[in-house]
């Protein structure tokens, strides 16, 4: 259904924002806010995959909320436990294949322990691909894929004329989902028009869209509305 015109919808990316604002306004502790959070994961998961996506990128924790107070931390850091723990039995129900993608060696090992399980779990569903950012960020990314490359120059592997832009994109993070690596949409909910250290590189010619709602209350009607605004914009990739 996702793509049943002639601009395909493969990859969508979301910024998940709004979590604490979603408890403040029900006088809720803002945990409350990521456990509602964790459960619409599952809910637009199921719809995504439904609405024929391949990739659905979500940005879970990113480089910098380690900055949060430490009990938000630990909650954060348990999220992807809890999710894997609940909604395990959902995703292989639904054929879909998690992915993990961050600087992984600094998660807690549990947390690390409990996604390296899901991947294996689901690696051979073949529906849609629920790929996490987990202790993420983008600048950081794209140093340590001119580091990689720059290594490879080093010791002779390739030369640096070899690198152009889609050597430099196989080389990120995103680079196993191929054709799909980078995002056609762009979503960041709860009303803030910012890109927050996501995808940065990936993102150069995705379409955004914002909704004022909060992740807690996005939901599939809205992943719809905002798939038919993209599907009726003209996406020309710099050309006329
Ligand atoms: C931003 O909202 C949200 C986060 C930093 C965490 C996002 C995580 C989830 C939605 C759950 C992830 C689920 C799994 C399975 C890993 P905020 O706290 O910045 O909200 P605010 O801007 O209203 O304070």
């Amino acid at each position: 259904m996702a793509n049943n015109t002639d601009k395909p919808l493969n990859h969508v990316a979301i910024i998940m924002d709004g979590n604490g604002r979603w408890a403040k306004k029900r006088f809720l502790p803002r945990v409350a806010g990521h456990k509602q959070g964790m459960e619409n994961v599952r809910n637009i998961t199921i719809s995504a995959n439904r609405l024929g996506i391949k990739v659905l990128t979500l940005y879970a924790f990113s480089t910098e909320n380690w900055g949060r107070p430490t009990e938000e931390v630990n909650y954060l850091m348990r999220l992807p436990i809890d999710f894997f723990d609940k909604f395990m039995p959902d995703l292989m129900a639904e054929n879909v294949k998690v992915n993990v993608m961050g600087f992984l060696d600094e998660l807690p090992p549990k947390t690390l322990a409990t996604t390296k399980r899901a991947i294996e779990t689901t690696k051979h569903n073949t529906g849609l691909v629920l790929n996490f950012a987990l202790n993420y960020g983008s600048r950081r990314e794209i140093v340590s894929t001119a580091q990689k490359l720059a290594d490879e120059v080093a010791s002779g592997k390739i030369q640096s004329s070899d690198i152009d832009e889609a050597m430099f994109s196989k080389n990120l993070m995103t680079g196993m989902f191929d054709e799909y690596q980078d995002p056609d949409l762009l979503i960041r909910t709860s009303g803030e028009q910012r890109i927050s250290n996501f995808l940065l590189w990936q993102l150069a010619y995705s379409e955004m869209a914002f909704t004022d709602k909060y992740w807690p209350d996005f939901n599939e009607q809205d992943l719809k509305d905002m798939i038919d605004q993209y599907q009726n914009r003209d996406r020309r990739f710099g050309k006329i």
